[in-house]
This record gives C-alpha cells, structure tokens and sequence, in this order.
C-alpha cells in the first residue's frame, strides 16, 4: 500500500498533561485537545502526534503503559478519544499514537503476572536474569534510574530496564511478545488512526550473552542492546504483518542514530520505518546529552542537518524536527531569549524549509522558552532526579544543579502551552499540574494571535510556503559558506525551481554576499522575520540580529 502522503505533513506533537486543560482537574486532557483543533489545524498542520495517553502510573509521565488499549482517565477515555480522531479526520488532520514497546510500567497486569513466578504465562515476557556472585547479572546501568537491574524475591531473579525502574524491558524474543504488539498496533490502527512514533524502538534486541557494558554512570551497557542482533527480524515482522497492510506510516525514534544508520532502516530492502528521528543535530549544544552542556556550534548543527540531507536525499525520507517533550526549548538554546522572536522565526526557517516532514512541538509556534525554577522541588521528572543524583555524586552543589536543570532539563518543555494573559495562561481554570512560565503575560497564543508579525503568524507564514512550493519539501539541498559560524545557507532545487534560505545565527549585524548565481532582488523574496524587508541589493544583504530571509526562484 502506498503511504506516500507522509512526506507532505506538517506534523504537530501534543504532549496533552500540558496542552490545554478542558475539565478544570489541573492537567491537559482531550477536551481541550478537541476544543483547539480548529487552532492546530489553522498553523497549516495536518497531523497530530500524541506523546503517551494510555493509562500510566507516570514514573516516566506516560512513557510507562500500563494498558496499550486504554486512555488514561486523567484525559479522557476512548470515545473522547475516538471523537478526537474522527473530528481530526473530518479537517484532513492525520493521528499518530507513541507506540512505547521496549517497555511496559511495572504497573501492566503482564509485569504483575511476571513477577510472580518462574513458570507462569507470563513468566518470559519479560527479561530476567539470575544474580551474579551476589549481585546483579553485568553492571549495566540505567539511562533514567541507577542500575539496570532490579531484584525480585518472588522469583530470585533480577529484571531488567533500560529506563526508570517502573519501565522493565519486555522480553521481545518471546514470539508471543510480538504477538502482542501487532496486536496493539492493530488495536488503535484499527480505530482510524494513522500510524506511529516508536518509542526507543531499536532497543527492542539485546546482546543475548548480557555482556557487561563500557563502564558509564548512565546507560552503561548501551552498545549491547541498542541495535542488537534480532532488530532487524523484529521490526519486519511488524512492517510485513501489520504496517504494509494499513494506509499508515512509521517514524522511528532511536538514539545514537546516524544518517547512515537511517538509510539502513528506511531505505530499500530492509526499510521498516519511513523515517527516523535525528539526534544529531540536538547536539549542537552538549555531548551526548542535553545536561552535559556546551557552547553552541552552528557548525555542528550544519553538518549534522546537512548529512541528513545529503546521505538520504532520494533514498530515504527525513523527520525534520528542532523541539519535542525531551529537550529544553529551541530558543534558549540555539537563539537567544534576548531575541526571542526574531531567533525563534530564524530557527523555524532554517529547519522546516528542507526536505523531510516537519514536526513541531506544542508552544513552539509560538516562541516559548525554557522556564526558571526557583527550587528543584519543584521539577517533576525521573530525568532530573537521575541527574541530581549524578551530580552530586560528582561534588555537584544543590544550587549549582538548580542551574544545570533550570538551562538543560527536558521539564523546560513541559510547562503548560500558554493560551492567554489570564490567571494560568489560560491553560487551566484549576491548579496546574505543573507550574506555568512567568512570562505567560507576554507570550501567550491570544497576543501572537493579535500581531500579524508574531511567531505564530510567522509560522502559519511559512508551512504555507513550504506546502505550496514543493521544492522546499523534495528538492535538493545544498549549503553555501559551511565553515562561516554564523551563517545558514543553504539553496533548495527542483527541476526549474529554487530556493536560497538565507539565517543569521548572531545576535549582531552580519554582511552577507550572495553565493554565485543567485540574485537577492526584493521581487525573488518569499518570506522575512522582520515586519520589513531585508534590507541590500541583488549582490548583498545587511543582516540584522538573528534576520532570516527566504529567496524563491521559479
Ligand atoms: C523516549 C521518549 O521520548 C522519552 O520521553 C522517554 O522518557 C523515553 N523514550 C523512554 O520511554
């Protein structure tokens, strides 16, 4: 079946604890999901992806399922949801469902059975090991909670997780295993949704000899089951029994992935997915991890996009992203709060005018930035918790690491969407479950709304150029002044089309010379992030702060 209208999304990820609250309990739910769909559909968006909305205890905020085929109460249930869909469908908007299979909440009826005993239905659905020399199997350790391992005493035996403790890996070598997750995918596949995100999905096989890992604090043991030896076989199972026989479609999430790695997985034979999630350039700013925090490098966010670009063009379809629920916001990272609105515009310019589909997260429409916490009593994540205890262990300070997670935790990104200047943001008429930005007074939907040169207008702006250009969405990139470290540049070509985008990286004004061939003439501009034009002539611009400019050739 062909899926191909994946590649012309707009994508809009809805992280609903924080979305908007239509009940008045403090937390975002599916009536206000329902009541902003008008909303989402107007940024020029045709899908929506939900993080978790299953039924969950929350050690990893809905990362940890305790029932696939459920909603949690807390935002609904399935005829809300089911209404979401069909509403959704009615204005051409497409659902995608977090499909979270490396892993269950300790919480599922299937982990509760497991623990019980060695020998019971459910015994092997899980991976259980026998201790060593009176202590856990390897020294894996875990990405969100300590140790990798976990001991039982019902069954002398430790479980294992990759995640928070509540999070055990489910045992996917178990055939019955797989049998369940066709099952769930066909569950909600069935019910009319569109496809999925798949969470952490190249977890799934582990090393079968539980090697011991290179010693880390964290996610020691990583190299033996991200990846591992049955992947491959795993994942066309779910392709070939269920994915090929819906319209639907795939996007993988999996850390430590590669462009290359995502040719492997999304081109020719072997494709499973039909597109994966770079993290590449996510680390433009850290090693290996948004905590261990470094300078921006414009030149690392260029050559990671870059590769991407060039490795997969004709081969292989890119997920195009630069917010999501797991990373500080954009803006005060890669832009500058200073300049919030013109480095938010930029940052969207310089990132969704590329081939691949686009996915933006909640708020980031309209230039919310990451939040300050004034105790770290405050936070509310597994993430923050793991690291403090990190830290400290390095001679970290509480105040010092009240800094690191108010700049680098993922909770800056989940504060709730701000809606107006009322109490709460508008969000809620209750308490809120997490405590609403300061700023919400001056950033907030109903002021974007006003101003025909706010973020949000800038956005609705720019989806409507790119979906009505396909050069921006099939072309072929290539990029212009590589070394500058100010300087995205980058020209888009189809047949007789193309584009030159054109972004300023510095919070000070920028020379920029055109690239040989291509005219800067004011009748070739198609999109600019300040009211008024560039200003220069065909050869030159005078860039402003963070100034961004769009030429289109036809
Ligand atoms: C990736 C998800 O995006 C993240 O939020 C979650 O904590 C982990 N996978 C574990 O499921």
């Amino acid at each position: 079946m062909s899926n191909e209208w994946y590649k012309e999304l707009v994508v809009y990820q809805i992280w609903c604890r924080s979305f908007r609250d239509g009940n008045g309990d403090g937390a975002g739910d599916l009536y206000g999901v329902l009541e902003k769909l008008d909303y989402i559909k107007s940024l020029g968006v045709n899908a929506i992806w939900f993080s978790p909305i299953y039924p969950s205890p929350n050690a990893d905020w809905g990362y940890d399922v305790s029932d696939y085929k459920d909603i949690h109460p807390d935002f609904g249930d399935s005829d809300l949801f089911k209404q979401v869909v069909d509403e959704a469908h009615k204005r051409d908007m497409k659902i995608i469902m977090d499909l979270v299979v490396n892993h269950t909440s300790s919480e599922h009826y299937w982990f509760k059975e497991s623990r019980k005993s060695r020998d019971n239905p459910y015994s092997d659905y899980y991976i259980w090991k026998d201790g060593k020399n009176g202590g856990p199997p390897n020294n894996w350790t875990s990405l969100f909670e300590g140790g990798a391992w976990e001991y039982v005493p019902e069954r002398d035996q430790y479980y294992m997780h990759a995640f928070a403790k509540g999070q055990p890996d489910l045992n996917m070598d178990n055939p019955k295993v797989r049998e369940e997750v066709k099952d769930i995918m066909r569950f909600w596949l069935d019910m009319g949704v569109d496809g999925f995100r798949e969470d952490v999905i190249t977890f799934i096989s582990k090393d079968p000899d539980f090697p011991n890992g290179f010693p880390l604090p964290i996610a020691c043991g990583i190299e033996h089951y991200n990846k591992g030896p049955n992947l491959m076989k795993y994942l066309k199972e779910f392709r070939e029994d269920v994915i090929d026989k819906y319209d639907c479609f795939v996007v993988a999430e999996s850390p430590m992935t590669g462009a290359k790695d995502a040719l492997r997985f999304t081109s020719g034979d072997d494709r499973v997915f039909d597109m994966m999630i770079s993290f590449d350039h996510m680390n433009a700013d850290c090693f290996m991890t948004d905590t261990i925090h470094l300078p921006f490098s414009l030149k690392k966010f260029k050559k990671a996009l870059g590769a991407w670009q060039t490795k997969l063009y004709g081969k292989a379809w890119n997920a195009l992203y630069i917010e999501n629920h797991d990373h500080p916001r954009v803006i005060s990272r890669y832009g500058s709060e200073e300049f919030r609105d013109e480095s938010g515009k930029m940052l969207a310019t310089a990132a969704f005018l590329m081939s691949g589909t686009p996915f933006i997260y909640q708020g980031q429409e309209i230039g919310m930035v990451n939040n300050k916490l004034d105790s770290l009593d405050e936070f509310k994540d597994v993430v923050t918790f793991n690291n403090e205890r990190v830290f400290r262990k390095f001679g970290v300070s509480k105040k010092r690491y009240l800094k690191i997670a108010n700049k680098t935790s993922r909770e800056n990104s989940r504060t709730p969407v701000q809606w107006d200047s009322s109490a709460n943001a508008g969000f809620t008429t209750g308490t809120p479950w997490f405590g609403v930005n300061k700023n919400y007074r001056t950033i907030n939907v109903a002021a974007d709304e006003a101003d025909p040169f706010s973020v949000l207008n800038y956005y609705r702006k720019l989806f409507r150029l790119r979906q009505s250009n396909k050069v921006f969405i099939y072309g072929k990139y290539k990029e212009h002044f590589r070394r500058n470290k100010k300087l995205y540049c980058y020209e888009m070509t189809r047949d007789k089309d193309r584009a030159l985008i054109v972004c300023s990286f510095s919070d000070k004004n920028l020379h920029f010379k055109a690239p040989k061939g291509f005219s800067l003439d004011e009748e070739f501009i198609a999109l600019y992030n300040y009211p008024d034009k560039p200003s220069g002539d065909s050869d030159e611009l005078f860039l402003r702060p963070y100034e961004a400019a769009v030429f289109l050739y036809k």
